[in-house]
Protein backbone atom coordinates (compact mmCIF):
# COMPACT_ATOMS: atom_id res chain seq x y z
CA UNK A 1 0.00 0.00 0.00
CA UNK A 2 1.08 3.18 -0.97
CA UNK A 3 0.34 7.14 0.21
CA UNK A 4 2.07 8.70 -2.26
CA UNK A 5 0.70 8.76 -6.26
CA UNK A 6 2.38 10.93 -9.17
CA UNK A 7 0.21 12.22 -11.67
CA UNK A 8 1.72 12.71 -14.65
CA UNK A 9 1.25 16.04 -16.79
CA UNK A 10 0.51 15.51 -20.94
CA UNK A 11 1.67 17.56 -23.04
CA UNK A 12 -0.15 21.42 -23.19
CA UNK A 13 -1.50 21.57 -26.73
CA UNK A 14 0.23 24.86 -27.16
CA UNK A 15 3.74 26.51 -25.79
CA UNK A 16 2.51 29.57 -23.60
CA UNK A 17 -0.40 27.06 -21.95
CA UNK A 18 2.93 24.78 -20.83
CA UNK A 19 4.19 27.17 -19.23
CA UNK A 20 1.73 27.83 -16.74
CA UNK A 21 0.68 24.06 -16.85
CA UNK A 22 1.96 22.85 -13.06
CA UNK A 23 0.60 25.95 -11.36
CA UNK A 24 -2.92 25.06 -12.96
CA UNK A 25 -2.72 21.32 -12.33
CA UNK A 26 -1.48 22.10 -8.86
CA UNK A 27 -4.87 24.43 -8.66
CA UNK A 28 -6.95 22.41 -10.00
CA UNK A 29 -6.27 19.48 -7.96
CA UNK A 30 -6.79 21.67 -4.97
CA UNK A 31 -9.96 22.45 -5.61
CA UNK A 32 -10.88 19.34 -7.50
CA UNK A 33 -9.78 16.83 -4.72
CA UNK A 34 -10.17 19.05 -1.82
CA UNK A 35 -14.18 19.40 -2.87
CA UNK A 36 -15.08 15.79 -3.99
CA UNK A 37 -13.15 14.67 -0.80
CA UNK A 38 -13.86 17.04 1.59
CA UNK A 39 -10.18 17.63 2.61
CA UNK A 40 -7.16 18.45 0.11
CA UNK A 41 -4.63 15.71 0.31
CA UNK A 42 -1.03 17.53 0.12
CA UNK A 43 -0.16 18.10 -3.19
CA UNK A 44 3.42 19.85 -4.78
CA UNK A 45 5.02 19.53 -8.40
CA UNK A 46 7.58 17.29 -8.80
CA UNK A 47 9.49 16.02 -11.44
CA UNK A 48 10.32 12.31 -12.26
CA UNK A 49 13.25 10.99 -14.53
CA UNK A 50 12.64 13.63 -16.37
CA UNK A 51 8.75 13.50 -16.62
CA UNK A 52 6.63 16.02 -14.99
CA UNK A 53 3.91 15.43 -12.25
CA UNK A 54 1.73 15.96 -9.75
CA UNK A 55 2.67 14.54 -5.93
CA UNK A 56 -0.37 13.44 -3.96
CA UNK A 57 0.05 12.68 -0.70
CA UNK A 58 -1.95 10.44 1.67
CA UNK A 59 -4.13 8.86 -1.11
CA UNK A 60 -5.36 5.56 -0.17
CA UNK A 61 -4.18 3.12 -2.98
CA UNK A 62 -6.56 3.24 -5.55
CA UNK A 63 -8.00 0.19 -6.66
CA UNK A 64 -8.66 -1.47 -10.09
CA UNK A 65 -12.02 -2.51 -9.42
CA UNK A 66 -14.38 -0.42 -11.42
CA UNK A 67 -15.82 3.07 -9.55
CA UNK A 68 -19.18 3.01 -7.91
CA UNK A 69 -21.31 5.42 -9.79
CA UNK A 70 -22.58 7.53 -7.27
CA UNK A 71 -25.54 9.63 -6.58
CA UNK A 72 -25.29 13.00 -6.69
CA UNK A 73 -23.34 14.49 -3.91
CA UNK A 74 -21.37 11.50 -2.91
CA UNK A 75 -18.19 11.53 -2.61
CA UNK A 76 -16.60 9.41 -5.46
CA UNK A 77 -13.20 7.74 -5.64
CA UNK A 78 -9.71 9.23 -6.04
CA UNK A 79 -8.21 7.24 -9.00
CA UNK A 80 -11.48 8.89 -10.76
CA UNK A 81 -11.04 12.15 -9.99
CA UNK A 82 -7.23 11.84 -10.51
CA UNK A 83 -7.94 10.25 -13.79
CA UNK A 84 -10.48 13.43 -14.24
CA UNK A 85 -7.77 15.99 -13.95
CA UNK A 86 -7.83 18.24 -17.30
CA UNK A 87 -3.50 16.90 -17.48
CA UNK A 88 -3.72 13.60 -15.96
CA UNK A 89 -1.52 11.36 -18.62
CA UNK A 90 -1.29 8.69 -16.03
CA UNK A 91 -0.77 8.12 -12.39
CA UNK A 92 1.87 5.93 -10.77
CA UNK A 93 1.99 4.73 -7.08
CA UNK A 94 5.36 5.25 -5.25
CA UNK A 95 6.39 2.00 -3.89
CA UNK A 96 10.22 3.18 -2.58
CA UNK A 97 10.90 6.50 -2.27
CA UNK A 98 15.11 6.24 -3.76
CA UNK A 99 17.34 4.77 -0.72
CA UNK A 100 21.16 4.88 -1.07
CA UNK A 101 22.14 3.91 -4.60
CA UNK A 102 18.98 4.80 -6.29
CA UNK A 103 18.26 7.60 -8.00
CA UNK A 104 14.49 7.77 -8.46
CA UNK A 105 11.26 5.86 -6.65
CA UNK A 106 10.20 2.83 -7.39
CA UNK A 107 7.05 3.65 -9.10
CA UNK A 108 3.84 0.97 -10.39
CA UNK A 109 1.33 2.43 -13.25
CA UNK A 110 -2.28 2.31 -11.93
CA UNK A 111 -5.18 1.52 -14.30
CA UNK A 112 -7.69 4.24 -14.11
CA UNK A 113 -11.00 3.66 -14.26
CA UNK A 114 -12.52 5.59 -17.52
CA UNK A 115 -14.28 9.05 -17.28
CA UNK A 116 -14.68 9.39 -21.06
CA UNK A 117 -17.25 7.99 -23.38
CA UNK A 118 -16.00 9.47 -26.61
CA UNK A 119 -12.31 9.96 -28.68
CA UNK A 120 -10.52 12.33 -28.23
CA UNK A 121 -11.24 14.30 -32.04
CA UNK A 122 -14.53 15.56 -30.86
CA UNK A 123 -12.83 18.01 -28.76
CA UNK A 124 -9.63 18.35 -30.85
CA UNK A 125 -10.39 17.96 -34.82
CA UNK A 126 -12.45 21.14 -35.08
CA UNK A 127 -9.88 24.58 -35.13
CA UNK A 128 -10.78 28.14 -35.50
CA UNK A 129 -9.50 31.71 -34.20
CA UNK A 130 -10.98 32.55 -30.55
CA UNK A 131 -10.99 28.56 -30.19
CA UNK A 132 -10.44 27.90 -26.15
CA UNK A 133 -7.51 25.75 -25.78
CA UNK A 134 -9.26 22.40 -24.88
CA UNK A 135 -7.14 21.10 -22.22
CA UNK A 136 -8.19 24.68 -20.01
CA UNK A 137 -11.93 24.01 -21.20
CA UNK A 138 -11.69 20.65 -19.29
CA UNK A 139 -10.48 22.20 -16.45
CA UNK A 140 -13.41 24.80 -16.30
CA UNK A 141 -15.84 21.97 -16.62
CA UNK A 142 -13.65 20.03 -13.54
CA UNK A 143 -13.77 23.34 -11.62
CA UNK A 144 -17.35 24.09 -12.55
CA UNK A 145 -19.09 21.00 -11.65
CA UNK A 146 -16.46 20.38 -8.54
CA UNK A 147 -18.36 23.39 -7.00
CA UNK A 148 -21.84 22.07 -7.27
CA UNK A 149 -23.30 20.16 -4.84
CA UNK A 150 -24.28 17.63 -7.11
CA UNK A 151 -20.70 17.39 -8.51
CA UNK A 152 -21.05 13.30 -8.23
CA UNK A 153 -23.16 13.83 -11.11
CA UNK A 154 -19.59 14.71 -13.52
CA UNK A 155 -19.32 10.74 -13.40
CA UNK A 156 -22.70 9.12 -14.06
CA UNK A 157 -24.11 11.78 -17.29
CA UNK A 158 -26.76 13.78 -14.13
CA UNK A 159 -24.43 16.65 -14.12
CA UNK A 160 -26.39 19.53 -15.88
CA UNK A 161 -24.33 21.71 -18.06
CA UNK A 162 -24.59 25.26 -19.64
CA UNK A 163 -22.60 27.26 -21.34
CA UNK A 164 -24.27 30.77 -22.18
CA UNK A 165 -21.34 31.64 -24.43
CA UNK A 166 -20.71 28.30 -26.37
CA UNK A 167 -18.90 29.58 -29.60
CA UNK A 168 -18.31 27.04 -31.41
CA UNK A 169 -18.49 24.16 -28.63
CA UNK A 170 -15.22 23.10 -27.17
CA UNK A 171 -17.16 23.11 -23.58
CA UNK A 172 -20.29 20.97 -25.11
CA UNK A 173 -17.63 18.68 -26.70
CA UNK A 174 -16.20 18.34 -23.61
CA UNK A 175 -19.24 17.53 -21.90
CA UNK A 176 -20.49 15.06 -24.53
CA UNK A 177 -17.00 13.20 -24.25
CA UNK A 178 -17.70 12.90 -20.13
CA UNK A 179 -20.72 11.47 -20.70
CA UNK A 180 -23.49 14.47 -19.87
CA UNK A 181 -26.36 16.19 -21.99
CA UNK A 182 -24.45 19.85 -22.64
CA UNK A 183 -26.78 22.78 -23.25
CA UNK A 184 -25.27 26.21 -25.20
CA UNK A 185 -25.86 29.28 -26.20
CA UNK A 186 -24.29 31.63 -29.04
CA UNK A 187 -25.07 34.44 -30.80
CA UNK A 188 -23.11 34.15 -33.70
CA UNK A 189 -25.20 32.37 -36.21
CA UNK A 190 -22.15 31.26 -37.59
CA UNK A 191 -20.66 29.84 -35.33
CA UNK A 192 -23.78 27.62 -34.45
CA UNK A 193 -23.98 26.31 -38.25
CA UNK A 194 -20.14 25.49 -38.08
CA UNK A 195 -20.77 23.53 -35.08
CA UNK A 196 -23.71 21.80 -36.24
CA UNK A 197 -21.83 20.84 -39.73
CA UNK A 198 -19.05 19.27 -37.04
CA UNK A 199 -21.10 17.64 -34.98
CA UNK A 200 -23.13 15.80 -38.00
CA UNK A 201 -20.26 15.08 -39.78
CA UNK A 202 -18.36 13.96 -36.61
CA UNK A 203 -21.03 11.99 -35.78
CA UNK A 204 -21.27 10.25 -38.91
CA UNK A 205 -17.90 9.28 -39.08
CA UNK A 206 -17.54 7.59 -35.46
CA UNK A 207 -20.98 5.98 -36.66
CA UNK A 208 -22.51 7.24 -33.85
CA UNK A 209 -26.36 6.82 -33.55
CA UNK A 210 -27.90 10.14 -33.42
CA UNK A 211 -30.48 12.18 -34.64
CA UNK A 212 -29.47 16.24 -34.89
CA UNK A 213 -32.02 18.46 -36.06
CA UNK A 214 -32.47 22.71 -36.32
CA UNK A 215 -35.71 24.83 -35.20
CA UNK A 216 -36.64 28.11 -35.13
CA UNK A 217 -36.24 29.23 -31.59
CA UNK A 218 -38.96 31.36 -30.70
CA UNK A 219 -40.94 32.76 -27.67
CA UNK A 220 -44.37 34.50 -27.43
CA UNK A 221 -43.99 34.62 -31.21
CA UNK A 222 -40.71 36.40 -31.72
CA UNK A 223 -38.04 34.73 -33.33
CA UNK A 224 -34.61 34.61 -31.22
CA UNK A 225 -32.99 32.71 -33.80
CA UNK A 226 -32.50 29.10 -33.71
CA UNK A 227 -32.10 25.74 -31.68
CA UNK A 228 -30.11 22.83 -32.84
CA UNK A 229 -30.55 19.71 -30.83
CA UNK A 230 -28.69 16.40 -30.74
CA UNK A 231 -29.42 12.87 -29.17
CA UNK A 232 -26.30 10.18 -29.26
CA UNK A 233 -26.77 6.82 -28.16
CA UNK A 234 -24.56 3.72 -28.18
CA UNK A 235 -27.05 1.39 -29.99
CA UNK A 236 -30.23 1.99 -31.62
CA UNK A 237 -32.63 0.93 -28.79
CA UNK A 238 -31.63 3.36 -26.39
CA UNK A 239 -31.58 6.13 -29.14
CA UNK A 240 -35.41 4.81 -29.68
CA UNK A 241 -36.39 5.13 -26.08
CA UNK A 242 -34.95 8.50 -25.82
CA UNK A 243 -32.40 7.60 -23.14
CA UNK A 244 -28.90 8.65 -25.42
CA UNK A 245 -27.37 12.28 -24.45
CA UNK A 246 -28.92 15.13 -25.68
CA UNK A 247 -27.04 18.66 -26.77
CA UNK A 248 -28.94 21.52 -26.97
CA UNK A 249 -27.71 25.12 -28.75
CA UNK A 250 -29.53 28.03 -28.37
CA UNK A 251 -28.04 30.21 -31.19
CA UNK A 252 -29.65 33.35 -29.50
CA UNK A 253 -28.18 36.08 -27.37
CA UNK A 254 -27.51 35.01 -23.60
CA UNK A 255 -29.55 37.29 -22.51
CA UNK A 256 -33.08 35.22 -23.29
CA UNK A 257 -31.53 31.99 -21.30
CA UNK A 258 -33.72 33.06 -18.62
CA UNK A 259 -36.69 32.45 -19.92
CA UNK A 260 -35.99 30.16 -22.19
CA UNK A 261 -34.88 27.26 -19.81
CA UNK A 262 -36.33 26.12 -16.79
CA UNK A 263 -35.24 27.72 -13.55
CA UNK A 264 -33.43 26.21 -11.14
CA UNK A 265 -31.94 23.09 -13.22
CA UNK A 266 -28.12 24.45 -14.07
CA UNK A 267 -25.57 22.01 -11.63
CA UNK A 268 -22.79 23.84 -13.56
CA UNK A 269 -22.24 26.83 -15.80
CA UNK A 270 -18.76 27.12 -18.01
CA UNK A 271 -18.24 30.29 -20.10
CA UNK A 272 -14.60 31.90 -21.48
CA UNK A 273 -15.83 35.30 -21.49
CA UNK A 274 -14.95 36.92 -24.77
CA UNK A 275 -11.92 38.70 -24.48
CA UNK A 276 -11.94 41.39 -26.82
CA UNK A 277 -9.37 40.15 -29.17
CA UNK A 278 -11.19 37.91 -31.28
CA UNK A 279 -14.50 37.89 -30.46
CA UNK A 280 -16.43 41.25 -28.26
CA UNK A 281 -18.78 41.19 -26.21
CA UNK A 282 -23.25 41.71 -27.32
CA UNK A 283 -25.11 43.42 -24.53
CA UNK A 284 -28.30 44.82 -26.06
CA UNK A 285 -27.42 46.48 -29.44
CA UNK A 286 -23.91 47.30 -28.24
CA UNK A 287 -20.88 45.49 -29.83
CA UNK A 288 -17.93 46.32 -26.90
CA UNK A 289 -15.00 45.28 -25.98
CA UNK A 290 -15.26 44.22 -21.85
CA UNK A 291 -17.59 41.57 -21.29
CA UNK A 292 -18.85 43.78 -18.19
CA UNK A 293 -22.15 44.44 -19.76
CA UNK A 294 -22.73 41.34 -21.17
CA UNK A 295 -22.30 40.26 -17.46
CA UNK A 296 -24.10 42.87 -15.95
CA UNK A 297 -27.11 41.97 -18.40
CA UNK A 298 -27.22 37.58 -18.23
CA UNK A 299 -26.01 37.09 -14.96
CA UNK A 300 -29.49 37.62 -13.46
CA UNK A 301 -30.73 35.24 -16.24
CA UNK A 302 -27.98 32.82 -15.57
CA UNK A 303 -28.50 32.80 -12.03
CA UNK A 304 -32.10 32.34 -12.34
CA UNK A 305 -31.74 29.01 -14.00
CA UNK A 306 -29.14 27.49 -11.88
CA UNK A 307 -29.73 25.56 -8.78
CA UNK A 308 -28.88 27.31 -5.91
CA UNK A 309 -26.46 24.31 -5.24
CA UNK A 310 -24.41 25.47 -8.83
CA UNK A 311 -21.40 25.99 -9.54
CA UNK A 312 -19.80 28.60 -12.16
CA UNK A 313 -16.20 28.70 -14.24
CA UNK A 314 -15.48 32.26 -15.73
CA UNK A 315 -12.83 32.09 -17.50
CA UNK A 316 -11.74 36.14 -18.03
CA UNK A 317 -8.96 38.37 -19.53
CA UNK A 318 -7.69 40.84 -16.93
CA UNK A 319 -7.06 43.29 -19.54
CA UNK A 320 -10.56 43.44 -20.13
CA UNK A 321 -12.54 42.54 -17.11
CA UNK A 322 -11.41 43.60 -13.28
CA UNK A 323 -11.94 40.98 -10.99
CA UNK A 324 -13.51 43.79 -8.45
CA UNK A 325 -16.08 44.93 -10.93
CA UNK A 326 -16.99 41.29 -11.90
CA UNK A 327 -17.07 40.36 -8.40
CA UNK A 328 -19.46 43.22 -8.12
CA UNK A 329 -21.93 43.07 -10.80
CA UNK A 330 -21.72 38.99 -10.10
CA UNK A 331 -23.55 39.71 -6.40
CA UNK A 332 -25.70 42.29 -7.94
CA UNK A 333 -27.09 38.72 -9.63
CA UNK A 334 -26.98 37.00 -6.31
CA UNK A 335 -23.68 35.46 -7.08
CA UNK A 336 -20.22 35.00 -4.86
CA UNK A 337 -16.93 35.19 -6.02
CA UNK A 338 -14.66 32.75 -4.28
CA UNK A 339 -11.58 32.64 -6.09
CA UNK A 340 -9.16 35.12 -5.54
CA UNK A 341 -7.50 37.79 -8.06
CA UNK A 342 -5.18 36.02 -10.16
CA UNK A 343 -5.42 32.84 -8.22
CA UNK A 344 -5.48 31.40 -12.05
CA UNK A 345 -3.73 33.86 -13.92
CA UNK A 346 -1.51 32.99 -16.83
CA UNK A 347 -0.62 34.64 -19.82
CA UNK A 348 -2.00 33.70 -23.37
CA UNK A 349 -0.33 36.28 -25.01
CA UNK A 350 0.73 39.85 -25.05
CA UNK A 351 -3.38 40.90 -25.65
CA UNK A 352 -4.42 38.26 -23.07
CA UNK A 353 -3.64 37.32 -19.35
CA UNK A 354 -5.96 34.59 -18.50
CA UNK A 355 -7.74 34.53 -14.69
CA UNK A 356 -10.40 31.92 -13.98
CA UNK A 357 -13.69 33.67 -11.60
CA UNK A 358 -14.97 30.45 -9.41
CA UNK A 359 -18.19 31.29 -8.00
CA UNK A 360 -21.37 30.01 -6.54
CA UNK A 361 -25.00 31.33 -5.82
CA UNK A 362 -24.87 33.36 -2.38
CA UNK A 363 -27.21 30.41 -0.88
CA UNK A 364 -24.95 27.39 -1.60
CA UNK A 365 -25.43 24.96 0.85
CA UNK A 366 -21.29 24.08 0.76
CA UNK A 367 -20.81 27.96 0.74
CA UNK A 368 -18.53 27.80 3.61
CA UNK A 369 -16.86 24.65 2.90
CA UNK A 370 -15.88 26.12 -0.56
CA UNK A 371 -15.31 29.28 0.54
CA UNK A 372 -12.57 27.41 3.15
CA UNK A 373 -11.25 26.02 -0.48
CA UNK A 374 -10.50 29.73 -1.68
CA UNK A 375 -8.72 30.63 1.47
CA UNK A 376 -6.48 27.86 1.33
CA UNK A 377 -5.73 28.61 -2.11
CA UNK A 378 -4.34 31.97 -1.15
CA UNK A 379 -1.79 30.41 1.52
CA UNK A 380 -0.65 27.21 -0.42
CA UNK A 381 2.82 27.37 -1.40
CA UNK A 382 3.73 24.38 -3.52
C1 LIG B 1 -14.26 33.47 -25.99
S1 LIG B 1 -15.56 33.06 -27.08
C2 LIG B 1 -15.97 31.42 -26.58
C3 LIG B 1 -15.22 30.42 -27.39
C4 LIG B 1 -15.66 29.00 -27.12
N1 LIG B 1 -15.32 28.56 -25.78
C5 LIG B 1 -15.05 28.08 -28.15
O1 LIG B 1 -14.02 27.43 -27.86
O2 LIG B 1 -15.54 28.05 -29.28
C6 LIG B 1 -16.94 33.97 -26.51
C7 LIG B 1 -18.19 33.82 -27.33
O3 LIG B 1 -19.23 34.62 -26.78
C8 LIG B 1 -20.09 35.01 -27.84
N2 LIG B 1 -20.95 36.11 -27.38
C9 LIG B 1 -20.62 37.39 -27.12
N3 LIG B 1 -21.69 38.09 -26.66
C10 LIG B 1 -22.73 37.20 -26.65
C11 LIG B 1 -24.09 37.29 -26.27
N4 LIG B 1 -24.61 38.44 -25.84
N5 LIG B 1 -24.87 36.18 -26.33
C12 LIG B 1 -24.35 35.00 -26.77
N6 LIG B 1 -23.06 34.86 -27.17
C13 LIG B 1 -22.26 35.95 -27.10
C14 LIG B 1 -19.12 35.36 -28.95
O4 LIG B 1 -19.76 35.36 -30.21
C15 LIG B 1 -18.06 34.26 -28.78
O5 LIG B 1 -18.34 33.16 -29.62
Amino acid sequence: MTSVSLVLRAPSANRVYAQAAGALALSEAHWVLGAHLGAVPRLRQRSVGGMEALEVHGAPALTDAPAPTGTPGEDVELGRLLGSLSSTLGVLDVIEEPSSGQEEPLLRPRALPAVLHHPADLETILRYPGKTNEQFTAMLVNLAAALSARRAGLFDGTLSLLDPLCGRGTTLNRALRLGLSPLGAEIDRKDVEAYRTFLGSWLRTHRVRHTLDSTRLTVHGEQLGIRVEAELAPDKQTLRAGRGQRLTVLGCDTVHLGKLLPAASVDALVADLPYGVQHGSRAGDQWQRSPLEVLRIAAPGWRRLLRDGAGLALAVNRHTLDHAQASAVLADAGLRVLSADGAFRHRVDHSIDRDILLAIPTDHPHAEQLAALAADQESYTP
